[in-house]
């Protein structure tokens, strides 16, 4: 019989995360908390958290929502807006809680409305985050529906991002959860200030997935699975011990009626067991002495923060995945539901 591996590592972070408000997110919170030290958490509420203030309330209720005991650390963002100001920023650098900012493009995803239509029109807030190094998130897709959804974050880097980065040459940015091999390029090629998320659905599953033997709303999220050379892109990009790819599971709960909808919400439960997911897909690429740099040191090193001090131990193993979880009395479908995944994380 093979042996079956364990693997030690410095505890994970997770460098894009939504945790929601109310009673889902004391119900989903708990499970990041089990895999991750701190998280980056998204500000797409509704109303979005657009002030330091909001921001230091969510967190308030972040830590209220927290198990007894709980170290784990909310990292907080500003959803961005035209009318996001300079003095924001100032503030939002003072508050020692505010990590970064986020760039929604109106109507590229859940609760992007109040996103921004012309990031020219937000050229002195990007200017003073370039001042200050807090780096800008990025939801990399353009939203126009002449291009095609399959084409919209590569339009994306070369139409818009490409042109800021150019007109803010300290600007330091985080493409999230990047899905194309011209986005693995566009931040290989890129200096130094320009890093990315993956996560861990993107570096497991194409866009096969989504019509598996009928339509699967479960393995739809934004920006949307792609092909398979491009999931193989990912996947190198995530593996080859680089300091500029780093973990962010963009876990994104949505109630099971919401997905299983005419017009289901996008987004893909994977706080539950994304650590096991993310050991599985390095597994297969051979590439497990990779995994601590890419989730517990690549993103503390970018954000300017310590590597966690504590450990977190997975060792390889068949563990059944529930059909349906129940989160704050949500009911919440995860990644891989009645099936399994290989790995488990040691307690
Ligand atoms: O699939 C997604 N879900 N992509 C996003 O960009 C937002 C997220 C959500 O908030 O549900
Ligand atoms: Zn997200």
């Amino acid at each position: 019989m093979k042996m079956k591996r364990t693997l030690t590592l410095i505890k994970p972070d997770d460098w894009h995360l939504h945790l929601r408000d109310g009673d889902l997110l004391g119900g989903v919170l708990a499970d990041s908390a089990r895999q991750f030290g701190r998280a980056i958490v998204m500000p797409n509420l509704k109303p979005p958290v657009t002030t330091v203030q909001a921001a230091a309330a969510y967190r308030e209720r972040i830590l209220a929502a927290l198990p007894a005991g709980s170290a784990f650390v909310p990292l907080m963002t500003l959803y961005l807006t035209e009318s996001t100001t300079v003095e924001e920023i100032a503030r939002a650098r003072a508050s020692g809680f505010v990590h970064a900012v986020k760039l929604y493009p109106a109507g590229a995803t859940t609760h992007s409305d109040a996103g921004v239509r012309d990031l020219r029109s937000c050229d002195a807030v990007l200017a003073a985050l370039a001042e200050c190094g807090m780096p800008l998130l990025v939801h990399a897709e353009v939203t126009d529906p002449a291009v095609d959804i399959f084409d919209r974050e590569r339009v994306f880097l070369q139409q818009v991002l490409l042109p800021a980065l150019e007109r803010h040459p300290a600007l330091r940015v985080v493409v999230e959860h990047i899905t194309t091999a011209d986005a693995v390029r566009f931040v290989s090629q890129g200096e130094d200030r320009v890093a990315a998320t993956l996560t861990a659905h993107h570096l497991l599953y194409n866009r096969n997935a989504l019509f598996q033997g009928g339509f699967r709303p479960h393995y739809y999220c934004l920006p949307v699975l792609k092909r398979e050379t491009h999931r193989q892109a990912l996947v190198a990009a995530a593996t080859r011990g680089s300091p500029r790819f780093f973990l962010g599971t963009d876990s994104a709960p949505h109630a099971r009626q919401l997905k299983e909808h005419a017009c289901g919400c996008a987004g893909i439960y994977t706080a539950c067991n994304a650590l096991e997911l993310y050991a599985e897909a390095f597994a297969a690429a051979d590439a497990l002495q990779h995994l601590e740099t890419f989730a517990s040191l690549a993103g503390p090193s970018f954000y300017g923060l310590p590597p966690n001090s504590t450990r977190i131990s997975l060792v390889e193993d068949t563990v059944a995945v529930p059909e349906q979880l129940e989160r704050g009395g949500v009911a919440l479908v995860p990644l891989r539901a009645g099936e399994t995944v290989g790995w488990r994380l040691l307690d």
